[in-house]
């Protein structure tokens, strides 16, 4: 990799200045305006494109100048060392770290002792990290990242969503990091691929848009990969569930049954998918297909299979479905699915219901009812051109229980139902809830839901298979309060 790739100065077509020169002096004479009049407020222009900006001013930064110059002298001093070595990313982070304090003595008249510390640590940021953003992934409560615009960052803090103070230079500076954290799996986003998925090094999902397709300037979103994910204990100290509905779930897990989680996007299904995971016993061979590797179960004899995109030609895709299929060949006890889209839903039923017993999977739906029609229309998709009765059998008879989560208003994730689906009436599926919601309940003066999963009082029917199992679950699990 070259010197521009690795501190994220490679020519993106989309900005139309490709040479790292003109892009600092192009980035200075930002800095100039920023430094001097305080808000960078006005449109840049991009690929001929105006964009439009916040009304509202920034706040004055006075290091921008300062690292800006700093950023420019150690590109100066770097550069042609870093050009012929391949030096890796620890050798690149050694000759910063050393050239780095003799860079910004020459600004010692300008600065404090204070700002000297937060200068350095910025300039680190910008060559060795993500730039602005670099403090927001190392805060360990910040769980979402979301840049709208170079200038328009938000932040997800246990599940409210709020706007920062940090902020890119310009929308070039931010193109730089998005070119950075995908030249490093290999793609380029311009506007001939206007978007791409990527992953940071810690594991955190990437997804960015740039122009054509986004309007205002490029956009970027970070899902963070928790260092430590939670457990059912979190989720139960979080309200998500009652300890009762981890007891049963549990249940549900080691008595073999078919569960599909559902969920909104973010409401916590692949967490809600690790944590039911972490029940399935130990002396099973588990199988994991997944989109981007998230789960991470505790147990030895587990096998992750991971989605594979299709190069730049367009060539060598590996889907989830293929991998579902693969999967079959590879004597699973269990199968885990990450998320069951399109085609890959119908082999998912078909190992459902031939044996393999006890998967587990999510989907996007906003009810229970719901996640089964998504199935249907996925199904659908696969292209058999099979009977919608049929396609409704093989879901009845496949998916034993639907665990639907929300995220509310208040910003808690919760599970909304536990549904059982009980089987066939003529052509629709029947279901019944065991446990719902109770929104009745309302919320207090901070706008808190007062609510708690409660059982609905109906006895499941798969208790008896459950039975079949030898596995009992006491019957005040379902009593009222859960
Ligand atoms: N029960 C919970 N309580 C609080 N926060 C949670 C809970 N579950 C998940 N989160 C947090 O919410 C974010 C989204 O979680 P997760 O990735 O599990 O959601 P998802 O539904 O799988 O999202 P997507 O639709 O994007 O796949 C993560 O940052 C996670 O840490
Ligand atoms: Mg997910």
């Amino acid at each position: 990799m070259s010197l521009q790739d690795r501190l994220g100065q490679r020519g993106s077509a989309g900005t139309g200045s490709g040479v790292l020169t003109e892009r600092i002096a192009g980035a200075n004479e930002a800095s100039g305006a920023s430094a001097g009049h305080a808000a960078p407020v006005s449109a840049v222009p991009v690929s001929g494109i105006q964009f439009a900006r916040r009304s509202t001013r920034r706040a004055y930064d006075p290091l921008a100048a300062v690292r800006k110059r700093a950023h420019q002298a150690l590109l100066e001093q770097l550069g042609p060392q870093l050009y012929d070595t391949v030096a890796d990313d620890v050798e690149l982070e050694r000759r910063v770290r050393e050239a780095l304090p003799e860079v910004l003595a020459k600004e010692e008249g300008n600065l404090t002792a204070g700002d000297r510390a937060t200068a350095y640590r910025q300039i680190l940021d910008e060559i060795l990290g993500h730039g602005p953003i670099e403090p927001l992934l190392r805060d360990p409560e910040i769980t979402e990242i979301m840049v709208n615009a170079w200038d328009r960052i938000y932040v997800e803090r246990f599940g409210h969503i709020h706007p920062v103070e940090a902020a890119f230079m310009d929308e070039a500076h931010l193109r730089r990091v998005i070119d950075k954290i995908v030249s490093r799996i290999g793609r380029r986003v311009d506007e001939s691929s206007p978007m791409v998925d990527a992953r940071l090094p810690d594991g955190s999902r990437v997804n960015a848009v740039v122009p054509p397709i986004a309007l205002d300037g490029a956009a970027l979103t970070v899902r963070k990969f928790a260092a430590d994910p939670y457990g059912v204990e979190d989720l139960i100290k979080f309200g998500t569930m009652s300890e009762r509905v981890a007891e049963l779930l549990r249940a549900c897990v080691q008595g073999r049954l078919d569960i599909l989680i559902s969920g909104g996007t973010g409401t916590g299904k692949t967490t809600l998918l690790n944590v039911v995971s972490s029940f399935l016993p130990a002396d099973e061979r588990i199988i994991t297909i997944e989109d981007s590797a998230e789960l991470r179960l505790a147990q030895e004899h587990v096998l992750r299979l991971e989605y594979r995109p299709p190069n730049i030609e367009g060539r060598g895709e590996v889907s989830i479905r293929d991998l579902v299929r693969n999967a079959l060949r590879m004597r699973p006890d269990r199968i885990v699915v990450g998320e069951v889209r399109d085609g890959a839903a119908l082999d998912m039923l078909q190992a459902m219901n031939t044996g393999h017993d006890g998967s587990l999977t999510t989907v996007h739906a906003n009810t229970p009812r719901d996640s089964l029609a998504r199935l249907e229309t996925m199904v659908l998709m696969a292209g058999m051109d099979l009977p919608v009765r049929a396609i409704r059998e093989q879901i009845a008879s496949a998916v034993d229980v639907v665990v639907q989560l929300a995220r509310l208003r208040d910003g808690t994730r919760r599970i909304t139902h536990i549904t059982e689906v009980t089987g066939m009436e003529g052509d629709v599926i029947t279901m019944q809830d065991l446990f719902t919601f109770d929104f009745r309940a309302g919320v207090d003066q901070y706008g808190r839901h007062q609510g708690a999963l409660l059982s609905t009082g109906l006895r499941p029917r798969f208790l008896d298979q459950l039975a079949d199992h030898n596995i009992t679950v006491r019957p005040d699990v379902f009593g009222r309060s859960a």
